[in-house]
C-alpha cells in the first residue's frame, strides 16, 4: 500500500457517488488517503479474473490497498474510471473511500452522436469529448461526417469533397428557432457569411480514432447514403439524378437532391468512400445513414426508374432497399457490419443491418421483432438538441415540442417495448447530439452535460438499480468534475 495511509475514521459513508452507478456496490467503513490522484493510481494491484463479465470489473479498496480485477482491458480501464470517481479532495490530499464492487454493462452500444456538418468543431472539442466519455464508461461515438451541409472527411480519391463539399455560402443567422407546425423555412435569413471550409484530413481521423480507441472508445463513421448528401453534389454534381450544380446547402432541413440510386458510377464513388473509410477506422459497424432521402428525383430519373424494372424492385423504397442490400454486402466482405436509421427497414434489408431507431422506439421495436440488432436513440429523450427545461437558458434548441430535461433524458430504457426474448438484439442507446443550432463547441458541450451523464447511467447501470433520486444526488459532483477536470461547458442543475 504505498503511499497510502489509513484515513481518519470516516464514520457513516456517503453514499457512493459515481456515474453511471456500479451494479453491486459493498461500502465499507474507512478510507485510504493519498498525497494526489497520481498516487492513488500507482497503487493499485490489477489481476485478471476470466470469470468476470466484458468490459465488467471487481474493485476493492480496503486496508490491504486497492485492487482490480478484469477479463478484459476495458474491464480494467472502467476500474480505474470507478476509482478516479470515487477519489475525493480531503484536506491537503485525496482519499478514496473503503469499498467492494462489481460492475458489468447492461447494454454493449453505448453511445453519443456528434454531429460535426451543420457546424464544425474540430480536434480540440472531439478530444474532450472523448475523456468525458471514457469517465462515464461511454464507448461509441458515432460521427456524423457528411449532410447536405458540408462534407468533413478527406476521402483521398476525390479531393473536390473537401475542396467544393466543405465550405458552405451562409448558414441562417443564429436566432431562427422553428416552432412546432411553422414550416421550415419561415423567418430563415441567410446571413452570407462563408462556412468552411472545415474538415477532418485523414491523419486527423486517424489521430482521433487513435485517441478514442486508448479510451476504450470505437468511432463509427457515418457516411450518408442515398439523401442528406448535397455537399457530394455539390462536389461532384454527376452522382445526382440530374446532373445539376449545387453548392452545400446553407439552411437546415432535407434536400430532395439525394445520390442517383441508379448510376453505376454513384455506387462506385460511393464504394471508393467506404473503401478509404474503412481504412481509417477499424469499427467492425460503419453506418450508411438511410434517413430522410425524398424519392422526388428518383421517380423522374430514367436512371433510377431503369434500375428499378431491370431489378425487378418495389418502386423507389425498393430501390433504397436495394442500395442498403448492395452496401450491406459490400461492407461485409471487408468484414464489417451496416447500422442505418430506422427509414432503412422499410427496403426490407437483411436482418445483417442493424437498426438506429429515431423517429421514435417503434422502428426498433418492429425490427428486434424481425431479428435484427438494434440500437435506440427515440427523439424522446435521446435528442439532446431539444431544449432542457432550464429556467434560464442562453442557447437556442431545435423544438419537437417538448423539453428533453435532464430526468427525462434519465427515464430512457432503451429495451421498453420490447420482449424479453428478443433483449439479445438490443446492442444499446445513444445520445443525438445534433448541431444545426449550436454555434459553437462550447454550446455544444453545455447540450451535451450533464444530460449524456444520465443517459450513460441507462446505458450502464441494471434497470433495477436505477433511482433519479440517487442520480440527483450524485450529479453535483459529476458534474463539477467535468467543469474542472475536463474544461467543459455544462448546463446546471436544476
Ligand atoms: C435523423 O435525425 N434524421 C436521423
Ligand atoms: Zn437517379
Amino acid at each position: 500500500m504505498a503511499g497510502a495511509v489509513a484515513a481518519t475514521a470516516m464514520g457513516a459513508m456517503a453514499a457512493v457517488n459515481v456515474i453511471p452507478l456500479p451494479n453491486k456496490v459493498v461500502e465499507g467503513d474507512g478510507a485510504l488517503a493519498f498525497a494526489n490522484p497520481g498516487a492513488v493510481a500507482a497503487a493499485v494491484t490489477e489481476a485478471d479474473d476470466a470469470s468476470i463479465p466484458a468490459e465488467g470489473y471487481r474493485l476493492t479498496v480496503s486496508d490491504a490497498g486497492i485492487r482490480i480485477a478484469a477479463a478484459d482491458a476495458a474491464g480494467r480501464f472502467y476500474a480505474r474510471q470507478t476509482l478516479r470517481q470515487l477519489t475525493t479532495p480531503d484536506g491537503k490530499g485525496v482519499s478514496v473511500p473503503f469499498v467492494t464492487i462489481e460492475d458489468a454493462p447492461r447494454f454493449k452500444w453505448r453511445g453519443l452522436h456528434f454531429d460535426d456538418c451543420r457546424h464544425f468543431f474540430g480536434k480540440e472539442t472531439l478530444k474532450k469529448t472523448l475523456d468525458a466519455m471514457a469517465y462515464h464508461k461511454l464507448n461509441v461515438l458515432h460521427w456524423h461526417l457528411t449532410e447536405d451541409q458540408g462534407w468533413r472527411i478527406e476521402i483521398k480519391k476525390y479531393p473536390e469533397l473537401t475542396v467544393k463539399g466543405a465550405v458552405r455560402p451562409g448558414s441562417p443567422k443564429p436566432k431562427v428557432l422553428v416552432r412546432p407546425g411553422e414550416p421550415s423555412e419561415r423567418g430563415w435569413v441567410n446571413n452570407h457569411i462563408p462556412y468552411g471550409p472545415y474538415f477532418y484530413t485523414q491523419d486527423d481521423v486517424r489521430e482521433i480514432v487513435a485517441y478514442a480507441a486508448e479510451r476504450h472508445i470505437t468511432i463509427v463513421p457515418e457516411i450518408e447514403l442515398p439523401g442528406h448528401a448535397l455537399a457530394a453534389l455539390a462536389a461532384y454534381p454527376e452522382l445526382g439524378c440530374t446532373g445539376e450544380t449545387f453548392e452545400p446547402w446553407w439552411r437546415w432541413g432535407v434536400s430532395e437532391h439525394i445520390f442517383c440510386g441508379g448510376s453505376d458510377r454513384t455506387i462506385r464513388f460511393l464504394e471508393d468512400v467506404l473503401d478509404e473509410v474503412c481504412a481509417l477506422f477499424p469499427s467492425s459497424i460503419v453506418h450508411i445513414g438511410g434517413d430522410e432521402a425524398p424519392k422526388k428525383m428518383w421517380k423522374q430519373c430514367p436512371k433510377c426508374q431503369a434500375r428499378i424494372k431491370a431489378l425487378g424492385l418495389d418502386g423507389e423504397e425498393g430501390l433504397q432497399g436495394w442500395m442498403t442490400r448492395h452496401f450491406t454486402e459490400y461492407l461485409a466482405k471487408k468484414g464489417r457490419r451496416t447500422i442505418g436509421w430506422d427509414e432503412v427497414l422499410d427496403g426490407n434489408p437483411g436482418t445483417g443491418t442493424v437498426i438506429m431507431s429515431w423517429r421514435g422506439p417503434q422502428g426498433g421495436i418492429q425490427a428486434a421483432a424481425r431479428g435484427h440488432d438494434v440500437v435506440m436513440c427515440p427523439i424522446d429523450p435521446c435528442y439532446i438538441d431539444n431544449p432542457q427545461g432550464l429556467k434560464d437558458d442562453p442557447y437556442e434548441y431545435i423544438n419537437y415540442g417538448f423539453n428533453a430535461t435532464l430526468e427525462r433524458c434519465y427515464g430512457f430504457d432503451p429495451a421498453a417495448g420490447i420482449p424479453e426474448g428478443q433483449h439479445s438484439h438490443v446492442l444499446g442507446g445513444q445520445g443525438n447530439n445534433w448541431s444545426e443550432y449550436t454555434w459553437s463547441g462550447s454550446e455544444y458541450e453545455w447540450k451535451m452535460w450533464p444530460r449524456m451523464s444520465a443517459l450513460a447511467e441507462c446505458l450502464w447501470t441494471d434497470r433495477a438499480n436505477k433511482s433519479w433520486a440517487s442520480f440527483r444526488a450524485r450529479i453535483p459532483a459529476v458534474r463539477t468534475a467535468l467543469i474542472r477536470q475536463f474544461r467543459m461547458n455544462a448546463a446546471p442543475i436544476e
